[in-house]
């Protein structure tokens, strides 16, 4: 009896591993035991965690602060940006609590029947230096932050309650900007026979294809000598294509190779899928049975010409993003990729780079789903240091190892069209880092031979002396847009990619005057204009891109510097408190989209139009005073009127690189009332108006979901935008209201974030200021269906309630 309730008892507590199929992946996801702090004995079966709190994964424990300005304060010269000095930094890797150890752990139960089958452990990022133990055994190390990585723990479990250990380090300076902390991507154990196919090791290729006809070549790593293998083709709508049975093993690898006809062709328009079903049988047995999603597409690179996809010549409209989801941190959530590639995608982005580390699996499934091309990346640092405590500590032991797990467990995503071996290494310095860097090439060559391989370079004519970019498959070149035309002119490859370009800064809503072009600008308020003509030292404008981009056919495309402001390096106040995150960002950290969204819409965005209108139209204070007004446009001219008076037809022209991309009316004096842009096309024809104007008093509050319905799977989430009106309806541009936030039903409240790079509210507390008007509110699912209900509440402001469902 004692023994059934224990039985009972752990059932209730422990997730049970399910075995039934011939293979099974289990996500631990529930039930996890978290300490912050090292104890020596939490690896034992018998350690008491009953008071440790119960967290589920992905899970970054930094995340909830607080912003401390001791947690990265340092006295440094950061020697990438050109400085020479050292002076005290603060907030670089975002001052939230990362440093220092903590523990997970997690019990789940192998039923009897399962023991004697392979089991496997695989964690896809543990944040950092992690050290696995599983019944009080030590099964396995690993040490960057961002890699992949598994271990066959057969040996180590037993029937009844397993317990999982995991001790995660992170030292301080071991980064850039904000790595997040703790398992904060999957953690799954995998259940399969001893007779069945490899971890990752499966890899489809398409090395033929055309129109009428692709080939599709499947290799199939094994555990077995005496098996065979039914491999078949489904398309996007579960159909059965063609099929291929083999026997024969070369080594532990099958190889099969299947037609088929008419392919629908994987592209950014139109990212059509197939699957590949591979069943391994011993005998009459099916041992083992797995399904490889797939794309079926062409890519090549030549000079002059440069990234040809399906047979068309492609530039990269891309982004750069780091992996950090700004409230929520560095935990994995796929409803908040989903939500940031929406946006990009509107903005006609077709491109993504992992900058500088590996991508989560889930935001390669959506780029395959969505059609984002995406270049992977690996390392920000190889043998030579950028920081105390990175990379550059694990290269020598772990750089392959960490190069194989990227590949192998990510070279099925069609989206991948490109590897990054490096970003700025200071090895680009050098004949070790030459030799490093063919190294690593050749690494990711040996393992996926499709694909190139491109470094992003900062020490350009280094790297033009020594030989470095010339032996790289793509050059890369972050900035530098000076020094392009020499690069085309001695790089032997015919072309050159922007793998980082701009690095403009700017705050979202916030405008700053005089209007001129300017480098490492600061403010006492610590933002940036969002006119745009803002940048670093060794970073531009937008435009100066896009001059190259238009200009060289040979310039095969660019990755922005970034998609989404981050948490940590927040450059040109890295040296001013309280700045803690990026001002780099395209969009805020909220997802909010800063003015520079529609100078890059108006370009990349084919589709559709765009106009749209800065500065916003509150300027108390500034009347009769120069207040220049821009207008982003996919338009070549427009008209400006103020209050009804004709500002003046601008037309885009060649005098500056500005002028040729934003239409700029430098000299309108504020007066308060209306501004209204009316767009003429190139026969000259008034075709879409766009207005603002001046708003009232903040009046009523204003909620803006991006979906009303959500997966009640306890990890969907709806992105509520919050603004405030005035009485007329007038959306209030400058307001900072403090709001509360309460979630009822069958929902929580997960987190809010208003974009200021300042603030250092914290993200999970129910209140926050609005910047620049506005700020979004995240609400979560939980597992059961049901109403939710969102209310917000400020003071003397009407309240905003809005009715969110989620469904099964
Ligand atoms: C680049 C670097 C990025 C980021 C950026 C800011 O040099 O690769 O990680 O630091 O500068 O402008």
């Amino acid at each position: 009896m004692k023994k059934l309730v224990r039985g009972l008892i752990l059932l209730i507590l422990f997730s049970q591993m399910v075995v039934s199929q011939n293979r099974e992946v289990n996500v631990l996801n529930t039930n996890w035991k978290f300490h912050k702090g090292d104890v020596e004995a939490a690896f034992q079966v018998n350690f008491n965690d009953s008071k440790w709190e119960t967290v589920t994964v992905p899970h970054d424990w930094a995340i909830y602060g607080p912003f401390d300005k001791k947690v990265d304060i340092q006295k440094v010269a950061i020697v990438q940006n050109g400085e020479k000095i050292a002076t005290e930094k603060t907030g670089r890797t975002g001052a939230l609590p990362h440093v220092g150890s903590a523990w997970y752990r997690n019990t789940f139960i192998i039923p009897k029947e399962a023991i004697g089958k392979k089991m496997i452990l695989l964690f896809e990022g543990a944040m950092s230096e992690p050290q696995v133990f599983l019944n009080g055994q030590k099964v396995g190390e690993w040490a960057y932050g961002y890699s992949y990585f598994y271990f066959d723990v057969s040996q180590f479990i037993q029937a009844g309650a397993n317990t999982l250990s995991v001790k995660l380090t992170n030292k301080e300076f071991a980064s850039r900007w904000y790595p997040g902390a703790g398992l904060y991507r999957k953690v799954s154990v995998i259940v399969k026979n001893k007779e069945s196919i490899d971890q990752w090791g499966q890899f489809v290729t398409t090395p033929i294809v055309s129109e009428e006809e692709a080939k599709v070549t499947i290799k199939t790593k094994v555990s077995s000598q005496n098996a065979r293998l039914v491999t078949t083709i489904f398309d996007a709508e579960g159909n059965q294509l063609n099929s291929d049975e083999s026997a024969t093993l070369f080594g532990n690898e099958f190889e099969q190779n299947i037609k088929v006809f008419y392919p629908k062709l994987w592209s950014t328009e139109t990212p059509y899928l197939y699957r590949v079903v591979s069943k391994l049988y011993v005998g009459n047995e099916l041992k083992d049975e797995i399904s490889t999603r797939f794309g079926i597409r062409e890519i090549k690179y030549e000079p002059n010409k440069g990234f040809i996809l399906n047979g068309k010549v492609t530039k990269f409209k891309g982004v750069c993003l780091h992996h950090d989801l700004g409230p929520l941190g560095a935990a994995v959530n796929k409803a908040a990729l989903r939500r940031q590639m929406k946006i990009l995608k509107d903005m006609g982005c077709n491109a993504i780079r992992s900058s500088h580390n590996m991508p989560s699996f889930e935001q390669l499934e959506l780029a395959d789903e969505m059609g984002f091309m995406f270049l992977a990346e690996s390392f920000d640092e190889w043998a030579k240091p950028k920081v105390d405590n990175g990379y550059h500590r694990f290269f020598d032991n772990y750089a392959e190892k960490d190069i194989v797990n990227l590949v192998q467990a990510t070279r099925n995503h069609p989206s991948i069209v490109m590897w990054s071996a490096g970003n700025e290494v200071p090895d680009q310095w050098g004949e070790e880092g030459v030799k490093r860097a063919k190294w690593l090439q050749e690494l990711f060559h040996r393992e996926d031979p499709t694909r190139p391989v491109t470094v992003g370079m900062d020490q350009v004519k280094a790297t033009l002396a020594s030989g470095f970019g010339a032996l790289l498959d793509v050059p890369g070149l972050n900035y530098r847009v000076h020094l392009y035309d020499e690069a085309y002119s001695k790089f032997p490859q015919g072309f050159i990619l922007g793998s980082e370009t701009a690095s403009t800064v700017s705050s979202r809503g916030i405008y700053k005057f005089p209007v001129v072009q300017k480098k490492n600008m600061q403010y006492d308020d610590l933002q940036s204009s969002s006119y745009d003509l803002e940048a670093c030292s060794w970073s531009n404008v937008p435009d100066d891109d896009f001059v190259l981009q238009d200009d060289k056919p040979w310039v095969i495309g660019e990755f922005v510097w970034t998609g989404f402001d981050y948490l940590g390096e927040p450059t040109p106040y890295d040296e001013r408190w309280p700045s803690r995150s990026s001002y780099f960002g395209i969009n805020d950290l909220a997802g909010l989209p800063k003015d520079r969204y529609y100078l890059y819409r108006s370009r990349w965005n084919k589709k559709e139009s765009t106009l749209h209108i800065l500065p916003h139209w509150n300027w108390e204070g500034r009347e009769g005073e120069v207040t220049p007004v821009f207008v982003y446009t996919s338009y070549n001219s427009a008209e400006l009127f103020v209050n009804g008076k004709s500002m003046g037809v601008q037309k885009k022209n060649n005098n500056t690189p500005q002028n040729r991309y934003r239409l700029m009316w430098m000299n309108v004096k504020y007066e308060p009332g209306t501004v209204k842009v009316v767009a003429y096309d190139d026969s000259g024809k008034a075709t879409e108006v766009k207005e603002i104007q001046t708003a009232g008093e903040p009046c009523q509050i204003i909620l803006d979901a991006d979906q009303k319905t959500i997966a009640a799977d306890g990890e969907d989430i709806s992105f509520v935008t919050v603004s405030v009106v005035d009485k007329n309806g007038i959306v209030c541009p400058t307001a900072t209201n403090q709001l509360q936030f309460k979630v009822s039903g069958a929902g929580t409240y997960r987190a809010a974030c208003n974009g200021d790079a300042t603030s250092l509210e914290m993200f999970h507390k129910d209140t926050m200021k609005l910047f620049s008007g506005k700020l979004v509110v995240l609400v979560k699912s939980s597992t059961t269906a049901g109403n939710i209900k969102l209310e917000v509440k400020g003071k003397g402001l009407k309240s905003g309630i809005l009715q969110l469902v989620s469904t099964q």
